[in-house]
């Protein structure tokens, strides 16, 4: 059998939810096919068939630059047609509820449907409500799974393994999506995991998911692999969760100065957006170690994987269930 053979049978999901229930294996299965893709890249047409004739629907409630559009691209390189809604310009503002305007837009024929939401959960309840498979987007505070999936396939092909590196995520962690998928992602795949920030963004409670905290960035950095920096995420705080931005960045911020307490070789990331001068400088960012730029092609590769494997797992649970029921008819059919 094929390895894309392989890694499809490894994946069974209709949708992606999230990472908290993902095996190693699921994973892998994941990154394994993104790296597979990443190479129609490099072609000078950037484009294959896998999934001619199939719509995508991008159903994005909440703000996004690059998961919206990476999302489109990576679609429109299988040759999938797409369909982009944004709440600006929709009927939401009419009184229409989610679960009202996803299914009439499956009505038009849809297979995957890729949902970014304030209300954590959202994507959940989609699919208990939708024919067509759902990938999280972002739901709230909730996950984010391609963002760390994407994470994960930018160490693996800086590094070539995840299994025994030190991550630190820093930040914003109590409101972050993408620290909670990363956590999962990381620690099932053999990575140790360091959250990072102040008391009141960090709490201890993060250790019962199996990660270590600390409120010291100085006195982690010199243990650390990679360290993904993260925004504060200004819009899900009623209020400053810390005294000022100024004393915020004093302790956080990943500056040149900090910079030469770390590894020589530590992996810089961050999602974006960047709020530059508050948890990152712009010499870091667009720094010798910084990563940031990769983990948005990665994105494209991971994404491109992820509407392959919920396409196909899909199709072939469709394809089973057609069988079991043509077996169940009485032999000879219908006179
Ligand atoms: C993140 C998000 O939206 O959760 N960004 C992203 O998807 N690239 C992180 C953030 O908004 O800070």
């Amino acid at each position: 059998m094929s390895r894309a053979g392989r890694e499809t049978l490894a994946w069974t999901r209709r949708h992606l939810l999230g990472l908290e229930d993902l095996s190693a294996e699921e994973l892998t299965a994941v990154l394994d096919t993104a790296r597979g893709f990443s190479e129609i890249s490099t072609r000078s047409i950037r484009k294959v068939p896998t999934l001619r004739g199939r719509v995508v629907a991008n159903l994005f409630y909440e703000d996004s630059t690059r998961t919206r559009l990476s999302f489109s691209l990576a679609a429109q390189r299988l040759s999938a047609d797409v369909l982009s809604f944004t709440k600006s310009g929709s009927s939401t503002s009419k009184g229409e509820t989610l679960i009202d305007t996803a299914r009439n837009i499956e009505a038009m024929g849809v297979d995957v449907f890729v949902v970014r939401h304030k209300a954590p959960g959202a994507p959940h309840v989609l699919a208990r409500h939708l024919e067509g498979s759902v990938v999280n987007a972002g739901d709230g505070a909730h996950e984010h799974p391609t963002q760390a999936l994407l994470d994960c396939h930018t160490i693996r092909e800086a590094r070539g393994k995840i299994e025994g590196l030190h991550v630190a995520i820093v930040g914003d962690i109590g409101h972050s999506r993408v620290a909670r998928s990363n956590l999962f992602a990381l620690k099932t795949l053999g990575a140790k995991v360091t959250l990072v920030g102040p008391p009141t963004l960090v709490s201890g409670r993060f250790r019962e998911l199996g990660a270590e905290v600390s409120h010291d960035l100085d006195e982690v950095l010199p243990e650390i692999d990679v360290i993904n920096m993260l925004r504060i995420q200004r819009e899900r705080q009623g209020h400053l969760n810390f005294p000022s931005l100024v004393e915020y960045s004093r302790r956080f911020a990943l500056n040149e100065k900090r910079m030469k307490r770390a590894k020589k070789d530590v992996l810089v990331m961050h999602p974006g957006p960047l709020n530059r001068g508050v948890e990152i400088t712009p010499e870091v960012a667009d720094g010798p170690n910084s990563v940031i730029l990769n983990q948005v092609a990665s994105g494209l590769a991971v994404r491109m994987a992820v509407l392959f494997l919920v396409t196909a797992a899909k199709e072939r649970a469709q394809k089973e269930q057609h069988s079991t029921e043509q077996a169940a008819l009485p032999s000879g059919g219908a006179s």
